[in-house]
């Protein structure tokens, strides 16, 4: 398929569509409208056609979608029909916790290497992963095939960090410091703040609140 520069908004919609996919295709449903699929997912039918007319429209014939078959290819969109080592930099709180999460290999993710600079840390044990120290970090990207780095570092250290696994040949960062990256062109930074999302929540209660004041 020949694929045509797809807008962020279009990509930030696949994996929910692969999500639910997922969940229809593990009950058992074989084919969907584009009227249902709305209906579920709470999106308007004319929005999922869009989408996915952007990749060719996945061949709704007659009745809807074949589930398996769009499942199959927005995961191929998505690169989830490959495997990508990745490595946790920071063995704090929210390090273990994304260690711990087990759901990341079903999706490709190879949970592969832990990283701390507290020497109380190194040795300890996150689900069959040991955690080692900073010093062997660069070494241990380069060796390992390791595609992607998570930050769960204060943001501090994370740019001097950044810059140690860019060198080693990461091509993406998972990056949950509070600050920008920096990185040459070809590496994919993708940013994640939890209270940004908690934030929006705050927003529309307040502004839930207004409405029925
Ligand atoms: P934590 O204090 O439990 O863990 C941080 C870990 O990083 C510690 O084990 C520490 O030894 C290690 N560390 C510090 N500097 C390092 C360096 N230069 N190299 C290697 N390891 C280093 O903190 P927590 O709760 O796990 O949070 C980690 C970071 O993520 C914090 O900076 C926090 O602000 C941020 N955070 C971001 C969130 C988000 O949504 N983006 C949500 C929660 C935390």
């Amino acid at each position: 398929m020949e694929e045509k520069e797809i807008s962020q908004a279009v990509i930030g919609r696949l994996p929910r569509y692969f999500r639910y996919l997922g969940e229809l295709k593990d009950v058992g449903v074989e084919r969907i409208s584009s009227q249902e699929l709305s209906e579920l997912m709470k999106v308007t039918a004319s929005q999922i056609r869009q989408d996915f007319n952007n990749f060719g429209g996945f061949g709704q014939q007659g009745y809807g979608y074949n589930v398996e078959y769009l499942y199959k290819e927005i995961g191929k969109i998505l690169g989830l029909d490959q495997t990508h080592n990745f490595v946790i930099i920071g063995a704090g709180n929210l390090g273990r916790a994304l260690g711990n999460y087990m759901n990341f290999e079903r999706r490709g993710f190879i949970f592969r290497g832990m990283f701390d600079q507290n020497p109380a840390l190194v040795g300890q044990d996150v689900r069959g992963v040991k955690v080692r120290p900073m010093e062997e970090l660069e070494q241990f990207v380069r060796e390992n095939d390791i595609d992607i780095a998570v930050l769960t570092i204060p943001k501090t250290s994370a740019v001097e960090v950044a810059d140690k696994l860019v060198h080693n040949g990461i091509k993406a960062i998972w990056n949950f410091a509070h600050v920008d990256l920096n990185v040459p062109e070809g590496i994919q930074v993708e940013n994640v703040h939890l209270s940004d999302s908690l934030m929006k929540l705050s927003y529309n209660i307040n502004r839930y609140m207004k409405e029925n004041s």
